[in-house]
């Protein structure tokens, strides 16, 4: 997926990948301490939550909103199913995920769900397609 960015000169690279559940609980503990944790909740999964901890998640580029905006970040969602990943916290659906939009983020499903996941573009969460809720107990 990387090699093909760059064939049509964009630039994607992986800012966070594979996270411990002590280097997890090290990011969220410092959200908490900045925002409070029904903030850092709907940002930042709590240490032994993270899908980064399965190795399977990771992050390009710029960890911001500003991301979904550049070509890169336009590409990636249009583009990351057919390499069998998806954008796991997708636009206005936080009611299902519990997150808000993560542009950056992906998750890797493998090709086939990644392009059922896909819609066309209108995202479809794992927590609706597999009729899960990932919501905290408490
Ligand atoms: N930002 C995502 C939800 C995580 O911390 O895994
Ligand atoms: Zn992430």
């Amino acid at each position: 997926m990387q090699a093909d960015a760059k064939s049509l000169g964009l630039n994607i690279k992986i800012t966070s990948g594979y996270r411990s559940y002590k280097t997890q609980e090290t990011i969220y503990n410092n959200y908490v301490y900045r925002d409070g944790k029904t903030n850092a909740d709907i940002y930042s999964a709590r240490p032994g939550y993270s899908e980064h901890q399965s190795g399977l998640s990771f992050d390009l580029n710029s960890i911001s909103d500003a991301f979904a905006k550049t070509n890169e970040g336009i590409w990636v969602n249009n583009n990351a199913y057919l390499y069998g990943f998806i954008i796991r916290y997708p636009k206005n659906k936080q009611n299902e995920t519990g997150y808000k939009y993560e542009s950056w983020h992906l998750r890797y499903v493998g090709e086939k769900l990644a392009r059922t996941l896909y819609n066309d573009g209108d995202w479809i969460t794992i927590e609706d397609y597999f009729g899960l809720d990932s919501f905290y107990i408490e």
